[in-house]
C-alpha cells in the first residue's frame, strides 16, 4: 500500500539547499511530497541557489500549493499526511506555529500536523538564538515536535557542504520517521575510524 505523502514547508531562513535535497530524497524513496514555500521562502531559494522558486517546483518531484491557497488539502486534517517537516524554519514561522497561528497553508498545515498527532519536524536556522526563539523551540519540543537544527557533523569530518547537507536531511528523514535509521556509511560504530 503506498504511504501517504510528507507535507515540505519551505519558510525564508537559511539553508533552501535543504529544502530541495529534502524533497529529492523523499522521491527516491517513493514518498509523495507536498510543497508548500513561503514568500521569503522563495526570495532566499533564489538567493542562495541561483534559481528561482517556482522554476524549480514546476519540474521537481512533487506537487506544490501557493502559500495563500488556503482550501489546499494540506490546511484540513481530514486528508492524510505522513507528517511534516519546515526546512529551514524561519524564527517567523518558528513563532507562528508555536502560538498557532494558521495565516497561511505553510502555518495552517503545521497547525494541522500537530492537532493531528502526526510527526512534525523543524529545522530551525538562526544564530544566535535569543530567549524568545528558544521558547518557542521548547513550546513545539513540549509538544512533540522534533527540533533538528542543521547541525554539521563535525565528528566526521565533512570537507564539502553537500556532505553536511546530506547528512542533516538523513537525520531529517529519521526523525520524521521516512527512514528506521541514517544510512549505514552515516551511523558511528565502535571500533571503526571515523573517516
Ligand atoms: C538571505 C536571507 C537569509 C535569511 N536567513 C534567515 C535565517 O537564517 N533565519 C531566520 O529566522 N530568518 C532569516 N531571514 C529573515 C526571514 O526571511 C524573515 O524573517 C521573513 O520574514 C521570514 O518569513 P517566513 O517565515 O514567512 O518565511 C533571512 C532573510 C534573507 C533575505
Amino acid at each position: 500500500m503506498d504511504q501517504p505523502p510528507i507535507v515540505v514547508g519551505i519558510s525564508g531562513a537559511s539553508g533552501a539547499a535543504l529544502a530541495r535535497r529534502c524533497v529529492e530524497q523523499l522521491a527516491a524513496r517513493g514518498r509523495g511530497a507536498l510543497v508548500v514555500c513561503t514568500a521569503a521562502g522563495a526570495l532566499v531559494w533564489q538567493h542562495e541557489l541561483g534559481e528561482p522558486f517556482k522554476r524549480w517546483v514546476a519540474k521537481a518531484p512533487c506537487r506544490s500549493f501557493s502559500i495563500n491557497d488556503i482550501a489546499a488539502p494540506i490546511a484540513s486534517g481530514t486528508f492524510p499526511t505522513g507528517g511534516m517537516v519546515v526546512v529551514p524554519c524561519s524564527m517567523d514561522t518558528l513563532a507562528a506555529i508555536a502560538h498557532g497561528l494558521s495565516s497561511n497553508l505553510l502555518e495552517r498545515a503545521a497547525d494541522v500536523t500537530i492537532k493531528e498527532s502526526r510527526p512534525l519536524v523543524v529545522v530551525p536556522r538562526e544564530t544566535p538564538l535569543s530567549v524568545i526563539h528558544l521558547k518557542n523551540l521548547l513550546t513545539l519540543a513540549k509538544l512533540g515536535v522534533k527540533v533538528v537544527p542543521p547541525m554539521p557533523h563535525f565528528y566526521a569530518r565533512p570537507e564539502r557542504v553537500d556532505e553536511v547537507i546530506e547528512h542533516v536531511v538523513g537525520r531529517i528523514l529519521v526523525a520524521l520517521g521516512v527512514d528506521a535509521a541514517l544510512p549505514v556509511e552515516m551511523q558511528y560504530r565502535e571500533g571503526v575510524p571515523l573517516p
